[in-house]
């Protein structure tokens, strides 16, 4: 038999718009991490916040949010589930004010199965308990085993230092979603996030064999992502992650 080999794409859009443009039941698995403005204005930050060494002169942040008002969040799950084919999987990402705000919306959309909790090892920022934690919210849309029945709720895997991208998540975060969805031999997979940022999902779809589709708003995302993903399918090598963050001591892999 010949198989495909796996392909990305990336656009360049607003979130429903690139969401609405995509036929219904089309895509397998949703994984992705949405820019939540609900945590700055609960940090009272402001919109756009800008992390550390990401602050740029004369620019006023690195990436748009999504408004999460509850309508806007309303779409976005509506298009989601739309998009995705039938019994199938999404994996929406969280931080503890929008899982607590946002989260419970998903159950009027999708079977919510289970929240996992990305431990990333190392401490982060926060003034009452500094952050070591984000959650993966899992859900289904009709009914869908998980591939092994053995995976644990919290998974294990090094936040990442000095990444290209702010925000950007591991590639083995969202391998580790793809893998638990995802039969290992099944040929036509397409994996799809809406907020794509450095790319760190299409990387790992295409790790995992899989097909990509995407967006984002930003220019400098897209771009960034692209080059990452030529890059990869050229040389095999990540210049979006030079190290890898999942230690075999930490936890045993499950991908
Ligand atoms: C939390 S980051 C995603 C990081 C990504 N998971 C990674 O590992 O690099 C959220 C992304 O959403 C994008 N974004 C914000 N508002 C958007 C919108 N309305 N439509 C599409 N993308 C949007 C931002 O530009 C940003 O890249």
């Amino acid at each position: 038999m010949l198989v495909k080999p796996a392909v990305a794409t990336i656009v360049h859009q607003d979130v429903l718009k690139f969401l609405k443009a995509q036929p219904s039941e089309s895509v397998d698995l949703i994984v992705t991490d949405p820019a939540y403005s609900g945590m700055n204005q609960h940090l009272l930050l402001g919109q756009g916040r800008i992390v550390g060494k990401y602050q740029e002169k004369g620019e006023g942040t690195w990436f748009e949010e999504f408004h999460d008002t509850p309508e806007n969040y309303s779409q976005f799950l509506s298009e989601c589930k739309r998009v995705l084919k039938q019994d199938r999987h999404l994996f929406l990402m969280f931080d503890s004010f929008s899982l607590l705000s946002l989260g419970a919306m998903v159950r009027d959309f999708f079977n919510v199965k289970n929240v996992v909790t990305w431990d990333k090892v190392n401490i982060g920022m926060g003034h009452y308990f500094r952050r070591q934690t984000e959650f993966i919210l899992f859900a289904s849309k009709g009914k869908r085993p998980v591939t092994r029945r053995d995976i644990p709720d919290i998974w294990k895997i090094k936040r990442l230092h000095r990444a290209a991208y702010p925000t950007q998540k591991p590639v083995e975060l969202f391998e580790a979603m793809i893998a638990s969805s995802k039969a290992q031999d099944s040929t036509e997979f397409m994996v799809c996030d809406p907020f794509v940022g450095s790319g760190s999902s299409a990387v790992a779809a295409l790790r995992q064999r899989a097909c990509f589709i995407g967006c984002d708003i930003s220019e400098k995302a897209v771009s960034l992502s692209r080059h990452r993903i030529d890059v990869f399918l050229q040389s095999g090598i990540d210049i979006g992650q030079e190290k890898p963050a999942f230690d075999e001591t930490l936890q045993k892999k499950f991908w």
